[in-house]
């Protein structure tokens, strides 16, 4: 679709497209206007207003504490400026609980946040709830491996499917949300092996962050990228304003290294 000035619209076919072609994915998370105009411009395929919100934004220590209204506020207002980008909110913590509330969450999430997906953090246990939104065409994207919402039961910020067990159950995990009509997955802190090994059993996109190269896109925390965030990034960070002058130097940077397969190397990945 063209939407009348010089940049196509990116939609789930596109995104769709750009796999079966083999062209890497860039995605970003933004939260405000502004960035998501920058991001937009510079044609980046996919923006994430993550949850990650709630300790970029408002200083918190985890994820935990962000509420569905600051998710709609914030999806509101990089709607606001998106031409071209396709647009995921996340699910906050306890925000899908059970089916039902699910679907009123995300129904608020597109119609009040102007979100073209849902993203939630699940496993095995929330089939039903992907099974339910999908049903009533809300695209879903579906985030396993790390789950930074489930910290405090999953005992910290630790890499996913190192070992052969923990690889084989999220193999299974993958398969069985792309059955339960997930439109894209997306893998947090996995070893590149095992996401190698998800991205051959399934076909609906992957994202990673910290998931090696191998899987359809990249996604990093704008905030890391630009080199604002206070200590030091995660391994699978990079900061792209070094030796750059402008922020729009350093978003253009990502998308290349993504485009290019650049990104993420070894030194960026997890065994
Ligand atoms: O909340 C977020 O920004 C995310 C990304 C880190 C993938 O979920």
């Amino acid at each position: 679709m063209y939407d009348g000035n010089d940049q196509k619209t990116v939609t789930l076919s596109t995104i769709k497209e750009l796999k079966s072609k083999g062209e890497k994915i860039a995605c970003l998370t933004a939260y405000d206007s502004t960035f998501a105009y920058q991001l937009d411009q510079a044609g980046i395929e996919i923006i994430l207003v993550g949850d990650s919100l709630g300790m970029v934004i408002q200083g918190h220590k985890t994820t935990v504490p962000v509420k569905i209204e600051d998710m709609i506020y914030h999806s509101k207002n990089v709607s606001s400026s998106i031409k071209s980008a396709f647009l995921i909110s996340d699910m906050p913590f306890m925000s899908f609980y059970n089916s039902d509330i699910a679907l009123e969450n995300a129904k608020r999430l597109m119609q009040d946040g102007g979100a073209h997906m849902v993203k939630l953090e699940g496993n095995q246990s929330q089939l039903n709830i992907i099974e339910k939104l999908a049903m009533s065409d809300i695209p879903v994207c579906a985030h396993i491996g790390l789950r930074p919402q489930s910290v405090n039961k999953m005992g910290g910020y630790k890499v996913q499917g190192k070992e052969n067990r923990e690889a084989e159950n999220l193999i299974d995990e993958a398969v069985r949300i792309e059955d339960s009509g997930a439109d894209i997955l997306l893998l947090e802190c996995v070893s590149s092996l095992t996401a190698k090994k998800v991205t051959e059993a399934i076909n609906i996109p992957i994202i990673g962050i910290g998931a090696g190269s191998d899987v359809d896109a990249q996604i990093l925390v704008l905030y890391d990228i630009l080199g604002l965030t206070p200590g030091k990034l995660p391994k699978f960070s990079k900061n792209y304003m070094t030796g750059k002058n402008t922020i729009q130097e350093a978003i253009a940077s990502y998308i290349q290294e993504v485009k290019t397969k650049k990104y993420p190397s070894e030194k960026y990945s997890f065994k």
